[in-house]
């Protein structure tokens, strides 16, 4: 994702009430930092946020946590929140240290129009390929649950068999998200997407 410097990045990253910043502290305790035992829905790869915020307001009643790689992306998301929700938090790191954030507590990951690394030789760090899924299967509480968005037939079609080949039921498949009864909150980049005709995937996958 390619941005603009963003002024005074890290003064508003600290000033920032829905980042955790000392997460770690947090792993296995996350019901505590929620003050709830509600469910907790992981989205990896949030960008500008729109998804988990209009997710989270939609369902007071479920956890949402925000993983996002880029400061500047995550800056960019929460200028974007209007008001405090108690049921939204953000993380700033890498999906493949997610074993040191989570155990045992997550109910259900996005995977939001995920990176494709298209090249062979990149495969393994598409976020389906059996790396993560391996470090995936700590989070989870007790049901696995992933759902994916993409507008990348390639990236849509090794995950099916990546999720496949790790013990997943593929639940849902579509083609044509737009057009279909899946209940759907867009992302930015979905948008993108919907603006050149381009049609969305959708997939998920389940793991008893
Ligand atoms: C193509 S953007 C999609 C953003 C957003 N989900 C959307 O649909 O508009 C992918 C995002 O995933 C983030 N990302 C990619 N790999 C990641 C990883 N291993 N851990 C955390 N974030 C990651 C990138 O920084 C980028 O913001």
């Amino acid at each position: 994702m390619r941005l603009r410097n963003v002024k005074d990045t890290d003064k508003i990253l600290d000033s920032c009430s829905y980042l955790i910043k000392d997460y770690t502290n947090l792993k296995g305790k996350w019901n505590e930092e929620f003050q709830n035992n509600n469910p907790i829905y992981l989205e990896i790869g949030m960008g500008m946020g729109d998804f988990l915020y209009k997710m989270a307001l939609k369902y007071p009643e479920i956890n949402f946590i925000g993983m996002e790689k880029q400061s500047k992306v995550i800056v960019r998301a929460i200028k974007k929140y209007p008001q405090k929700l108690a049921n939204l938090r953000i993380i700033r790191g890498d999906a493949l240290n997610l074993k040191q954030v989570f155990a045992k507590e997550i109910a259900t990951i996005y995977l939001n129009f995920s990176d494709p690394w298209p090249k062979i030789r990149h495969q393994n760090r598409r976020l389906t390929s059996a790396i993560f899924l391996n470090i995936y299967e700590d989070l989870f509480k007790n049901n696995k649950r992933i759902i994916m968005k993409t507008d990348n037939l390639t990236l849509l079609a090794s995950s099916i068999v990546s999720l496949s080949k790790f013990g997943y039921i593929i639940n849902e498949v579509n083609f044509d998200l737009e057009n279909s009864d899946i209940y759907n909150i867009c992302t930015e980049y979905e948008m993108k997407f919907r603006n050149m005709g381009i049609k969305i995937n959708y997939l998920e996958g389940i793991k008893k």
